[in-house]
């Protein structure tokens, strides 16, 4: 039978450094006015010294399994996605695989601008309908302080650090995620990006001089993407699964801009009661902001049961994408008696069966020894 994702386990992790506006107008050609009323951001959460995107995310992940109540044991994927990971190479994920003890998973990082979670969260959900997954863990993870040219007003006043995670579990129960969609406009490169420190522009002493290891944006043409895609991506979700948004119980955006928020709830005909933000009390967060929102939601009672929730994000790339769930869910059921005991059978039998060859073996050795080579009787050659 087919099996559907579900979220069983969700959590998030921010640091508990905060940063408000009044800081940065310290610091800033800016004012706290300019951007509570340019992005309805109030503040953002800085990461410590001693924080960096792998230990948020390994935070998060561990919250999350903690709500699902499930072993890291049995997860059997790993995706982290980030803009700001942990180093150029090897992936976020393995240092999250490794920390919780996820010894049967694979882990990898996904790259798709602020939007990856969903990119993420789309490839777990291929992964559990596919059967090539039965437990995934996706984490959205930024550190992107680490990132922000803070001489910058145009973009330091936006990014804040944190991270998120679910747990996603393959179960034959209909429901879970109903349906994703993504999208990818390339041309738009340089419209958010980091200009060095991969292999175009390696690190050197110039670029360095020349800050080109900070985050660059072109803030209006962001925008305008932003508004366009955050309507078209939602609709065009909710067609995939024969829904429309008047049956939308909670949109969950990427938190970037509480302007663009408004303009895509506007354009859907979606009252503010149904649209979650967050971005007042941690900025753009990124890779992170949809995961965060969504545990906030939950935590807050912004989703019951049978709700049909909504997420979309875009960014960096330019790249966007959506998806649809039926919030249900589903307790995590450990082995049945029956399970348990069909599994200890089956591993007596192996051990019986091994033991059987090896004393085989034995014999026949012995009866070469002492009768030469014409013995087989049961002509069972090399086991
Ligand atoms: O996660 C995805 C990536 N990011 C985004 O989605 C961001 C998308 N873009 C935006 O949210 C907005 O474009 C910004 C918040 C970045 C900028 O808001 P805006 O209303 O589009 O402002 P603007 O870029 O059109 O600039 C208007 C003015 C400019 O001054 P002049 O040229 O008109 O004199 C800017 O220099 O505001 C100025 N400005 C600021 N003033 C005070 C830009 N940043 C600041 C600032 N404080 N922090």
């Amino acid at each position: 039978m087919a099996l559907s994702a579900h979220i069983v386990g969700w959590g998030c992790y921010l640091p508990e450094r905060r940063l408000p506006n009044s800081e940065l107008e310290a610091t800033l050609d800016t004012t706290d006015e300019w951007i509570r009323t340019r992005t309805g951001i109030c503040e953002r959460r800085i990461a410590a010294d001693d924080e960096s995107t792998a230990s948020m995310a390994i935070e998060a992940a561990k919250r999350a399994l903690h709500v699902a109540d499930i072993s890291s044991r049995h997860v059997d994927l790993v995706i982290v996605a980030t803009i700001s990971p942990e180093f150029v190479f090897p992936a976020t994920a393995c240092l999250v695989q490794d920390a919780i003890g996820a010894r049967q998973a694979a882990a990898y990082d996904i790259s798709a601008g602020c939007g990856g979670f969903i990119y993420a969260l789309a490839q777990a959900d291929q992964a559990i309908r596919s059967g090539s997954s039965r437990v995934a863990l996706v984490v959205g993870a930024e550190t992107l302080s680490r990132f922000v040219d803070w001489e910058d007003r145009g973009t330091a006043v936006l990014f804040g650090d944190g991270a998120g995670a679910v747990v996603l579990q393959g179960t034959e129960m209909p429901g879970g995620i109903l349906g994703t969609t993504l999208g990818a406009d390339g041309s738009g490169v340089e419209l958010l990006y980091v200009p060095a420190g991969g292999a175009r522009r390696p690190a050197c002493a110039a670029s360095v001089a020349e800050r080109q290891h900070y985050l660059r944006m072109d803030g209006r043409e962001v925008y305008r993407f932003a508004v366009r895609t955050m309507e078209r991506s939602t609709r065009e979700v909710l067609a995939k699964v024969d829904s429309d948004v008047s049956q939308v119980s909670l949109l969950i955006p990427h938190q970037a801009n509480g302007r663009i928020t408004d303009a895509a709830a506007r354009a859907l005909g979606l009252d503010r009661s149904r649209v979650m933000e967050t971005l007042e009390w941690c900025g753009n967060t990124g890779s992170a902001s949809i995961p965060i929102a969504l545990c906030r939601a939950v935590e807050d009672g912004r989703i019951l049961e049978n709700d049909l929730v909504v997420l979309v994000g875009f960014g960096a790339g330019l790249t966007w994408g959506s998806a649809a769930l039926r919030w249900d869910k589903v307790p995590a059921a450990p082995p049945s008696m029956l399970r348990l005991q069909y599994y200890r059978a089956r591993y007596r039998l192996a051990a019986a069966r091994s033991w059987s060859r090896r004393l085989w073996r034995r014999l026949r050795t012995y009866a070469r020894a002492r009768w030469g080579q014409a013995v087989d009787p049961k002509g069972m050659g090399d086991l």
